[in-house]
């Protein structure tokens, strides 16, 4: 059978690369899959999280989940900590997974920066902890952007190892990932060379899914650019990382190949491209922004989705146990 798995966590500022990286394709591979979508809340506090920000932050991603079309009564919504089985298989993968592995990790690298000492264990053991979501579902297809390859990589090692150690040789799928579309790796729109991420210092490094139509007008029109007009052929455009992202955003919130879009604007001012690229924004992000809104409006119902998709995941988490041999009274 196949399965989705897949999760995002609730540190703050949801933005475009999350949704074009991840959340999109969660809505669309719901029709082909059984899915399982988890809000980890685990692994934000791997990095330090006020605990009302956290919470805040939790029912914000549930709420995106379901307003950018995830139908949380056919597929399960749930937030990680509800389910034991995430933290109890994740010891069992600390034990499985080889410090030679982790050390290779360059999430762990880009996160700990130079002071790595000072970095928390729970950082160092999260892409264990990240196999341990996936396998507790037996999980064969993972959503992602592109930057989540190399922990999917791991999740075969830790799962081929354990199959292997136990003697169990079919018992944890090799899980595949998704990763797709035109946009697997949203830039910063202030520096091209660097990932679109939640935790950059600058507002105007992303478009947040919580922005309305005049702050995504704005970032649009700040974002950092040369003073060449658009390009004509593709090979020119990735000579211009910045004006590659666009084009890539633009491609994915369109559905339509790059190619087409240079064909449509080649030698045209920037400035128009932005416009329209603004104008593509707002209609496919003021929706989601409006039904967040309104869901967050309504704390209990968000809840109610999270309690009831904890007790379906619970259910399905549980046989690994018995493979350890762990008693269970
Ligand atoms: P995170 O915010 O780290 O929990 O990421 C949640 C999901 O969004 C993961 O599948 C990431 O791979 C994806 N993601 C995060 N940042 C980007 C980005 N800049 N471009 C594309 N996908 C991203
Ligand atoms: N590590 C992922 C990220 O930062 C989030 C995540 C945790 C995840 N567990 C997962 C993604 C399981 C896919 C499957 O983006």
């Amino acid at each position: 059978m196949n399965r989705i798995f897949s999760g995002v966590q609730p540190t703050g500022n949801l933005h475009l690369g999350n949704y074009l990286g991840a959340i999109r394709n969660f809505v669309r591979l719901q029709h082909d899959y059984e899915c399982i979508y988890c809000v980890v809340d685990q692994h934000a506090i791997t990095m330090w999280q006020e605990p009302a920000e956290l919470r805040r932050a939790t029912r914000e991603v549930a709420a995106a989940f379901i307003a950018a079309g995830v139908d949380a009564k056919k597929q399960i919504v749930f937030n990680q900590s509800a389910v034991p089985a995430h933290s109890q298989l994740a010891w069992i993968f600390n034990c499985v997974a080889r410090m030679g592995w982790l050390n290779r990790m360059t999430q762990f690298k880009e996160k700990a920066g130079k002071d790595r000492e000072n970095a928390s264990a729970g950082l160092y053991v999260y892409p264990n902890l990240m196999a341990a979501d996936i396998l507790a579902y037996k999980a064969t297809h993972v959503p992602v952007g592109e930057d989540q390859k190399q922990h999917l990589e791991l999740t075969r090692d830790i799962a081929q190892k354990f199959n292997n150690d136990f003697s169990v040789p079919d018992f944890f799928p090799l899980t595949e990932p998704l990763i797709l579309g035109e946009a697997t790796r949203v830039m910063s729109l202030r520096d091209g060379s660097k990932k679109m991420s939640k935790s950059d210092p600058s507002d105007y490094s992303r478009i947040n899914l919580t922005d309305d139509a005049d702050a995504i007008a704005l970032k649009i029109r700040k974002a950092k650019t040369d003073p060449l007009p658009m390009p004509a052929t593709e090979a020119e455009a990735e000579t211009r990382p910045e004006v590659d992202n666009l084009l890539g955003i633009y491609a994915a919130l369109s559905d339509r190949q790059r190619s087409d879009i240079l064909a449509e604007f080649a030698g045209r001012e920037f400035s128009a491209f932005k416009k329209a690229l603004t104008d593509l924004a707002v209609e496919k992000l003021g929706p989601i922004n409006a039904d967040m809104k309104r869901l967050l409006a309504d704390p209990g119902y968000v809840d109610q989705v999270l309690k009831d998709g904890a007790t379906r995941a619970r259910a399905i988490a549980d046989e690994v146990y018995d493979i350890v041999g762990f008693l269970r009274p």
